[in-house]
């Protein structure tokens, strides 16, 4: 078993960049379930299925083999052999992924690669469920979370440095939305596990993050 770090929270808390910048210090492997979620997701949409259309996922499901590789350290997730990492932040992925993940079928899918990669190396793994369902018995569990007001303006200012036009309401509406339906979906909400830190970004900078998550880390 490798040494695991869960870490768990709401779309935009900054679990990606802090469990990145933990994976590169602690010489670990970082793995971004999410991508995962979001990869089965370009597969339905490759297949122009909606979200709603729970039975056509469900088939869908059983032609879709996700697995991930890295390249100069970066996770590249692949789709039946295909490296689709390029198409995973778009916002129809993102949506497609919130809403098919809370199809058991969808979960299922996922799991077994997710423990699997954490049982053969040392792993800080970031999602919705780590901590609570993927890995109950991770050596640190981290609940990460900051405002939504805080995580739609992080949003809002990578968005527009690339030049995307934007609106800050519009972006706090969606991250609401999606918490929502993270949280209060039926199989594998979003919830922190009774033995996780909780630690709130909102006015934190990234590096007392991740020193708060590496103090743990003994
Ligand atoms: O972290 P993210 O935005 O890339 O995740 C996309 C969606 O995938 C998210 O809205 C919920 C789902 N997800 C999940 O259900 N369980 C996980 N462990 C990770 C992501």
């Amino acid at each position: 078993m490798g040494y695991n770090i869960a870490i768990d929270g709401p779309a935009g808390a900054g679990k990606s960049t802090i469990a990145r910048l933990v994976a590169k210090e602690k010489g670990y492997i970082y793995v971004d379930t999410g991508a995962m979620y979001r990869g089965l997701a370009v597969h339905f949409l490759n297949r122009g299925i909606s979200p709603e259309e729970t039975d056509k996922i469900k088939e869908a499901c059983q032609d879709a083999e996700v697995s991930i590789g890295y390249e100069d350290g970066q996770q590249q997730i692949y789709l039946n052999g295909e490296n689709i990492t390029s198409r995973l932040r778009l916002e129809e992925v993102g949506n497609m992924a919130s809403k098919s993940s809370a199809i058991p079928e969808v979960r299922e899918k996922l799991l077994s690669l997710q423990r699997e990669l954490a049982r053969r190396q040392d792993v800080v793994m970031d999602g919705r469920d780590i901590g609570t369902c993927v890995l109950p018995d991770a050596d640190v569990k981290v609940y990460l979370t900051a405002s939504s007001r805080t995580r739609a303006k992080r949003r809002y200012d990578e968005l527009t440095e690339k030049g995307i036009p934007c609106d800050l309401a519009q972006i706090e509406k969606d991250i609401i939305d999606r918490d929502t339906r993270d949280m209060n979906r039926e199989i594998s909400p979003l919830r922190q596990a009774e033995d996780a830190v909780r630690v709130d970004s909102s006015d934190m900078t990234i590096r007392q993050v991740a020193d708060a998550i590496l103090a743990l880390c003994r």
